[in-house]
């Protein structure tokens, strides 16, 4: 394979891969396949790939644990203030009093809400059973699970201690977190988000934090890797920079994924991971 950039024309190029970037089909006039390195491909117009016969593949599945870990790290971290403490410690600021608390939250009997019950909020929701928490989900469909109790998004949100969302990016979810409904979250509420920043509003969600209304451990932003500048001051808020699949492990996976659909669609033989619709 070689490595090219998607802005010089390369008529002899038949398949790219790409991670969730917008391909210039006109530069391709050859392409058959993009495989993207990662399983959310919205800012690839299917509809285009489509209409010019082009295959698009992602990499789901193999990286549900890695994601899931890492919001469950997330969550851990917001409720015991764990960055910050790290900070106290390091700035030798820590007195070894007791007196001063440092009183974090638990996870277990809190009510976690998860926003998308697919391959990733299930993993998610495994793991929060394991931590003794109750377990609510909201999505586009209603499922026969045991994982979780089903409620309708704004009162998932009502209920929920923390809410993590897991929905992939499309126009139904732009922003489903606006305004109005993180007003509905209990104060004290944290939420997390290892998806996409598009599906909150990033304005409403700062307002709220700086308010320190609410809490929130973000790896996913609107505008990366542009980070809203009020977010880096607060202790309210723990930061990572989208690493939801960043292990070795599951980067080798992916590879590995994206490498066997590409020489399936030279061998001309069925793609292992299509995207469909
Ligand atoms: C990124 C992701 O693709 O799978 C996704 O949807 O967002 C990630 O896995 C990966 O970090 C490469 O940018």
């Amino acid at each position: 394979m070689e490595i090219g950039t998607l802005s010089e024309t390369r008529p002899e190029v038949e398949a790219v891969v790409v991670a969730n970037e917008a391909v210039p089909l006109d530069h391709f006039p050859s392409l058959r396949l993009v495989a993207n390195f990662g399983v959310g491909y919205d800012r690839i117009d299917m509809a285009a790939c489509a209409a010019r016969g082009i295959a698009v593949t992602n990499t789901p599945g193999v990286l549900d644990a890695a994601t899931a870990d890492l919001a469950f790290a997330l969550i851990l971290a917001v409720r015991r203030r764990l960055v910050e403490g790290d900070g106290l410690v390091r700035a030798g600021r820590w007195s070894g009093s007791w007196s001063e608390g440092f009183l974090g939250r638990e996870v277990a009997g809190a009510t976690l809400g998860i926003v998308g019950l697919g391959r990733i909020g299930s993993s998610v929701a495994r793991r929060a059973r394991a931590f003794d928490m109750r377990v609510l989900y909201t999505g586009r469909t209603q499922r026969q699970t045991e994982l979780a109790e089903f409620l309708p998004l704004d009162d998932l949100l009502a209920e929920s201690d923390i809410v993590t969302i897991h929905a992939p990016r499309t126009p139904e979810t732009e922003t489903l977190l606006d305004a109005r409904r993180l007003a509905l979250l209990r104060d004290g509420a944290c939420i997390v988000n290892t998806a996409r920043g598009e599906i909150v509003d990033e304005q409403a969600l700062v307002r709220e934090l700086v308010s320190g209304r609410l809490s929130a451990g973000l790896d996913v932003f609107a505008h990366e890797p542009h980070v809203p500048d009020e977010l880096t001051e607060l202790p309210n808020v723990v930061l990572t920079p989208h690493i939801g699949s960043a292990t070795v492990e599951t980067r080798a996976a992916m590879t590995r994924l994206v490498v066997d659909n590409v020489l399936a669609a030279e061998r001309g033989e069925t793609l292992l991971t299509p995207v469909v619709g």
